[in-house]
């Protein structure tokens, strides 16, 4: 049902995971057990690939602000932020040099938008104003609506969503992707997330503890997205676990 070969994780050059081998077999329920920090939450995230695409979309955050030059800082949005892990790290270890960056999180649940101000607080205050980091409490229901405060943004640098388009039936996430290609800036790059479709079985570990259902999606059913859009770029990639298909579309 489902087997871990030689599992290796990182936070950076720090190694958390070492060699983890792990096989849960049909009916098999099977529990985690360890000291804080043992390295529990990073053995399921990684397994379901959630870790390694939140380093993804760093590494687009960092290139996109370095991209971005010193003019004017750079917008990322992200929809469905949750507690924004991504933009902590990313703050944490960052070094803006003489770069600026806006983050703005999108999220319906006030209490995810609450803990991602909490851990970014500190860091953003280390950057002494290079950084800053806004929320809005809404849903993307609002943004298909246009009504909700996501009109009155500037252009944004860089948009992602990832672990929220999975739920979304074609319509709706179809719609979507086109309603945050209109939200870039000329040059703005757009990351979605999806989990991958594979031929072989790919049920995500959190389908089983949380009762989800999730879209898979394929490379031809996310470049679907951008029909219509006529982007300088449009391409999908997996993540290395190759359970999460990533979207990019440049804008023109
Ligand atoms: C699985 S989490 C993903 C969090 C984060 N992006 C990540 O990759 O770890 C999905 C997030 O989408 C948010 N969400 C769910 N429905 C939403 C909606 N209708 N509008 C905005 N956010 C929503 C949830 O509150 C949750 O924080």
């Amino acid at each position: 049902m489902l087997r871990v070969h030689s599992l290796n994780a990182f936070y950076d050059r720090t190694q958390v995971l070492h060699d983890i081998n792990l096989r849960v077999d049909e009916r098999e329920i099977v529990g985690l057990v360890g000291a804080n920090g043992a390295g529990k939450s990073s053995t399921l995230l990684s397994i379901a690939g959630i870790k390694t695409r939140m380093e993804v979309v760093r590494n687009n955050i960092a290139k996109v602000i370095q991209e971005k030059g010193n003019a004017r800082a750079a917008r990322i949005l992200s929809l469905g932020s949750g507690p924004a892990r991504e933009v902590e790290l990313f703050l944490a270890g960052a070094s803006l040099k003489n770069r600026r960056a806006e983050f703005t999180l999108i999220d319906q649940e006030q209490s995810a938008l609450s803990y991602a101000v909490e851990k970014t607080y500190p860091h953003v205050l280390n950057t002494k104003g290079q950084a800053r980091v806004q929320c809005l409490n809404m849903s993307f229901t609002d943004i298909l609506r246009g009504t909700g405060s996501l009109a009155s943004l500037p252009p944004q640098d860089l948009i992602y969503s990832v672990g929220l388009i999975d739920y979304l039936a074609d319509r709706r996430a179809h719609a979507l992707a086109r309603r945050l290609y209109e939200t870039l800036a000329p040059g703005g790059l757009l990351i979605i997330g999806n989990m991958n479709e594979t031929a072989l079985s790919n049920l995500w570990p959190m389908e089983f503890i949380t009762d989800w259902t999730l879209y898979y999606r394929s490379d031809a059913q996310m470049i679907a997205w951008t029909e219509g859009l006529d982007p300088e770029m449009a391409r999908t990639e997996l993540e290395s676990t190759e359970r999460v298909r990533l979207l990019f579309v440049r804008k023109r």
